[in-house]
C-alpha cells in the first residue's frame, strides 16, 4: 500500500524542552531530554530587544527569570546573564537565557528534532515569524533529509505567514486550543501540514477526520500514559509532554 504516512518526526515530544524535569526553554532542559534519549523538543521563541530571536514562553520576566517588566525590552546579551534556571531549582543557577541559534545548533549536533514555537510578544507577529523564518531558513539551507528540519509553529496565524514568507522550505503547524470549525480553511490558508491543539479539548471523531484530510496531528500538554495510549489510538501523531520520563520509550 501507498504510504500515507503525514509525521515523519517523533511522537513523543518534550515541551519546553525541560518538561517537568529541567528549567523550560534553557539549554539545560534540552540536554536533560537528551540524556533520557526523547527524540525531539518543543519550546518557545521570541525576539530580543535587539531583535535576536530568544527562548521564553512568557512575555514578561518574573516566573522563570527573577526581574520585572517585558522581556521583548531587554537585549539578548543581557537576557543570557539571567538566571532561567534557579527558579526551578538551585542546582540550575546562572542557566541562560538561550538564543534560538544556539538551541538550534546544540540540537542539531545531538540528533534531536525540533518544534520551534514562535511566540510572538504583542504586535510583534510578522517581525518575529520573519526573523525566525530567516534563521532557520539559512541554518538549513542545503540540509537533505525532510524529517530532519524543524516544524514551526505557532497560534499566530500572522506570524506562520510571515515565517512562510521567509522560509519556503520548513514546515507549519497550525496551534490552537480547542480544533475551530474552520480548521481546515486555516489550515490551507497557511499551507500548513499540521495541526497542534490541546489534547483534552479533542475527540475521536474530529481526530479522525483531521487526520482523513492528511494532516499531522500534535497534541499537547499530555502527562498521563494511559491517556497517552488512548491518543494515539485515535490516530494522534505526536503528544507534546512535560513528563517524558513516563510517557517513554514504548510510545516512541
Ligand atoms: O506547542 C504546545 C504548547 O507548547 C503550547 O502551549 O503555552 O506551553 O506554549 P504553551
Ligand atoms: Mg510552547
Amino acid at each position: 500500500a501507498a504510504s500515507t504516512r503525514t509525521w515523519p518526526y517523533p511522537r513523543v515530544v518534550a515541551h519546553r524542552g525541560g518538561g517537568r524535569l529541567a528549567p523550560e526553554n534553557t539549554l539545560a532542559g534540552m540536554q536533560e531530554a537528551h540524556a533520557r534519549r526523547v527524540g525531539g523538543v518543543e519550546f518557545d521563541v521570541m525576539l530580543a530587544a535587539d531583535g535576536i530571536p530568544i527562548l521564553m514562553h512568557d512575555t514578561q520576566l518574573g516566573r522563570t527569570v527573577p526581574g520585572v517588566g517585558d522581556v521583548g525590552a531587554f537585549a539578548s546579551t543581557d537576557l543570557a546573564r539571567m538566571d532561567a534556571g534557579g527558579w526551578f531549582d538551585p542546582r540550575f543557577q546562572g542557566e541562560p537565557v538561550p538564543s534560538l541559534e544556539d538551541i538550534v545548533q546544540w540540537l542539531r549536533r545531538h540528533g534531536m528534532w525540533m518544534n520551534i514555537e514562535i511566540k510572538p510578544m504583542p504586535g510583534h507577529d510578522v517581525d518575529t515569524g520573519h526573523v525566525v523564518g530567516q534563521m532557520v531558513q539559512d541554518l538549513y539551507a542545503g540540509a537533505v533529509d525532510p524529517a530532519g528540519l524543524p516544524l514551526f509553529s505557532s497560534f499566530s496565524a500572522k506570524a506562520l505567514g510571515a515565517a512562510r514568507e521567509a522560509a519556503p522550505g520548513i514546515p507549519r503547524g497550525l496551534l490552537v486550543e480547542e480544533v475551530p470549525p474552520d480548521w481546515q480553511a486555516r489550515l490551507g490558508a497557511l499551507d500548513c501540514v499540521s495541526l497542534h491543539c490541546r489534547h483534552d479539548l479533542l475527540d475521536a471523531g474530529m481526530a479522525r477526520r483531521i487526520k482523513a484530510a492528511g494532516y499531522g496531528l500534535m497534541c499537547y500538554t499530555v502527562n498521563d500514559p494511559a491517556r497517552a495510549r488512548e491518543l494515539f489510538s485515535w490516530g494522534v501523531d505526536a503528544l507534546c509532554t512535560d513528563r517524558y520520563d513516563l510517557i517513554g520509550a514504548d510510545f516512541r
